[in-house]
């Protein structure tokens, strides 16, 4: 890709065709995402240590009411929940398709010789353990994901659950995939940074598709030494609480309960996502 594919791009692409997110599983990407889920200075990529101690501690009393319980985690970065989870007694299983990430995770499992069994997968088709007491599902992954993907994951996870397990589901909340998609587009350029190690140019544009309620972020990443242009593409589909109930009930689960936050109160520290709890 040159600077004329920038200059002739689709001015309103349609989402999941560009592409379906940022290259989690990329092995160079994955190495310089880590550091942002490890650092402290911000909540992009993980929450910072405090707000998952504080998250964890309400799946730990409010969902699971202290009882040892199976969990699988999916999406589960490099393990910050589970790890914690694990020191709590619980037995948890994770499944990521980042590298970098999966391999952090393995080492703090055995470094603190905790139950935890990861696997390096996309979960779109890693096969799920059977028989979980709780799927975590959070930092609004699910809509990533396009709306047949996310169905199919949902049907994976009702069949990974005992009966009466439940899924704690972390979603994007009302107005924010529009918002994003809605934003104007910028540019920034690095020595070195997320997208590379070298020096680069990153033109990001964004979309919000009212018709499809979907957002698509691209971002352009220029070389300057010579031109090159290569694309990333995520797109976000937004849903009603409806929409969410719908879903749900479709893929088996019932008993659905929507909180303001991870903490199950409103916490301005976690203000663009909503958490659905659903029984199955
Ligand atoms: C925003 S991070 C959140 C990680 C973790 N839940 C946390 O809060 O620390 C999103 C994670 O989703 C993972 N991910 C995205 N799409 C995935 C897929 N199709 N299969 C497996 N993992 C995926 C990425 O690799 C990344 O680790």
């Amino acid at each position: 890709m040159d600077l004329n594919n920038v200059v002739n791009r689709n001015r309103d692409p349609k989402p999941w065709t560009e592409g379906d997110n940022i290259p989690w599983n990329d092995a160079d990407f994955s190495r310089r995402m880590l550091r942002e889920h490890l650092s402290q200075d911000h909540d992009a990529a993980s929450r910072r240590s405090d707000i998952i101690d504080r998250q964890v501690e309400w799946i730990h009393t409010h969902i699971l009411k202290g009882t040892p319980s199976r969990i699988l985690d999916l999406a589960c970065g490099p393990g910050l929940y589970t790890s914690r989870l694990a020191s709590m007694g619980h037995k948890c299983n994770g499944i990521d398709y980042s590298p970098a990430s999966i391999s952090y995770a393995k080492e703090i499992a055995l470094e603190k010789d905790l139950e935890i069994e990861y696997i390096h997968a996309d979960i779109r088709n890693a096969e799920f353990p059977l028989d979980q007491d709780l799927v975590l599902f959070i930092s609004g992954e699910l809509n990533v994901f396009s709306p047949s993907d996310a169905e199919a994951i949902l049907d994976k996870i009702s069949g990974s659950l005992a009966n009466n397990g439940r899924l704690v589901l972390e979603v994007h909340g009302p107005g924010v995939i529009e918002a994003n998609g809605s934003a104007p587009d910028s540019w920034s350029s690095m020595s070195s940074g997320l997208w590379s190690g070298s020096p680069y140019i990153c033109l990001q544009d964004n979309h919000w598709r009212p018709d499809l309620k979907a957002a698509v972020v691209r971002y352009y990443l220029i070389d300057p030494a010579t031109g090159d242009v290569k694309l990333h593409s995520a797109s976000y589909q937004d849903y009603s609480n409806e929409e969410y109930r719908s879903i749900l009930s479709g893929c088996g689960f019932n008993n659905v309960e929507m909180y303001p936050s991870l903490t199950g109160a409103e916490d301005d520290q976690m203000e663009y996502f909503r958490v659905i709890v659903a029984e199955k």
